[in-house]
Formats: C-alpha cells, structure tokens, sequence
C-alpha cells in the first residue's frame, strides 16, 4: 500500500471514530487465507478483543478485595491505579479517579470518561462537563464544594457505552469511593449511574424526580440519593432542562443552600 493510501485511510478511521488500537499487533485483514478444505468451514477471524490481565471470575474478587481495604480516599485511588483486570486501562490513557473536595456533602457520579476527560485525567471537563459546572453554578455549587467522579474510572474506547460487565466489575470501587467520601447527598448523573447503583430497572425518566435511597455496603448507611439527566442528554434535549432545573432545585434544597 502507498504510504498516502494508508495515511488516507488512517484518517478516514478516525472520522468514523475507531481512534484506538485494540491489540498489541496490527491484523492485515488482506493478506491471503489459507485455501478452504472441502469438509471443514474456515473459521471466520478472530475480533481484535483485547483481553484483561486478570480473568474476568478472579478480577472480580480482586476488585472487592482491593477496594473493601483501602482505607481512604488516596489508598482507593492507588489501588484503582493498580489494579489490572479491567481491560479498558489498557486502551485509557489516564485513570480518572475523581474531582472536587472529596470532604463535600454532595457526591456526583457520572457514567464514564470520554476523550477530554481521559486525556486530561478529570471527570467532566468536556463539553457535558461544562454544562454540569453550569448546573452546579445554578444551585450555588462548584467543583469546591462538592466531589465528582464515574461509575467507570477508564474511558470506553471510542466513547462506547460501558458493558454490564464493566460496570459490575468497577462497582466496587465505586460503592468504597462512596462509603469513604460519605456524602449527605449522592446524585446520580445519567441513567447508567442510576441503575448501577441502585440497582434498579427503570430507566432515568422514573427514577428522577424524587429522593431514593442508597445502601453502602460495610457500615449499614443509607444516603440520601437524586437521580438527575445526564448532561451530555440534556444537550441532545434542551426541552427536558425544565425537569433537570426541578431536580437541580431539589438538590439546592436538601442540602440548605440558599438563593
Ligand atoms: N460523561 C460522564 O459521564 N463522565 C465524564 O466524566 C464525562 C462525560
């Protein structure tokens, strides 16, 4: 191939957004199969899946076990940088942890990292998270006093949505990175945040709205938990904005900020 002709389709690759590679070695989908047999049907190639470290059942347990003894925040935040049986901190170029006072009585959680965020390391520093620090300004909150992070600390590539077996295999981390901020108030950003953690079947619609309850899972507490649009939707659908500045007066008002 000329090297313009693979520049060009480089290119073309990343308009169409497969802006990462998935395996150690390229796979030259052109180079000539060997011939079929007459009986025996040639398998069809093997997806370029990139395979965790750990295996999903052991990664499981290694998940819980690391994130039940981390004993703060930091230690919680190292032992996600250690751990190696997500398959998606293979293709992240950052681990995006968390942002804000992880002191604050209001927690945020959002789905996942997307470009800005995992080259820069923070949630919602892109174009959502812009409209989030917005919504948060709205109710006399900032990136000061309250803490934000994601269901999944490594961005999908390609900004996918996560699988179910991504977000059950990062969950506990996520549950000890509530239970060690403690917040009195926990919202959660999207439909995926919301079901993820309260581990329900509605969707975003029902479950805005009104105040639920989280369970955490080694001190027995209950938090207070508002379940609000996702912004990147609320891009997608300015006429819900009416909703979201209901739920948004609603968090104002569980947390006593006045105007
Ligand atoms: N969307 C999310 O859910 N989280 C981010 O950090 C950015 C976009």
């Amino acid at each position: 191939m000329r090297p313009e002709d693979a520049l060009a389709l480089l290119r073309w690759q990343i308009a169409i957004g497969a802006d990462e590679a998935l395996a150690e070695e390229p796979i030259d989908r052109t180079a000539a199969r060997p011939p079929a047999s007459p009986v025996a049907p040639i398998p069809a190639a093997a997806p370029a899946v990139l395979r965790a470290v750990v295996p999903p059942a052991a990664a499981g347990s290694s998940a819980r076990e690391a994130a039940a003894a981390a004993g703060s925040v930091e230690e919680l935040r190292a032992a996600l940088a250690a751990f190696e049986g997500c398959a998606l901190k293979k293709t992240a170029t950052n681990l995006v942890f968390g942002d804000g006072d992880p002191t604050a009585d209001v927690m945020l959680v959002g789905e996942a990292p997307g470009a800005d965020e995992d080259r820069l390391g923070k949630p919602f520093v892109g174009v959502s998270g812009q409209l989030l620090d917005r919504m948060l300004q709205a109710i006399g909150l900032d990136r000061r006093t309250a803490y934000i992070t994601n269901i999944l600390p490594w961005r999908p590539p390609g900004n996918r949505k996560p699988t179910a077996a991504e977000i059950a295999l990062c969950l506990p981390f996520v549950r000890r990175h509530i239970e060690l901020v403690a917040p009195r108030l926990l919202v959660c950003v999207g439909g995926t945040a919301a079901s993820a953690l309260l581990d329900r079947n509605e969707g975003i619609m029902k479950l805005r709205g009104r105040v639920l309850q989280y369970h955490t899972d080694n001190d027995n507490k209950t938090i207070d938990t508002i379940c609000i649009f996702h912004p990147a939707f609320l891009l997608r659908s300015p006429g819900q904005k009416r909703e979201a500045w209901r739920d948004l007066l609603t968090i104002r008002r569980r947390l006593n900020i006045s105007d």
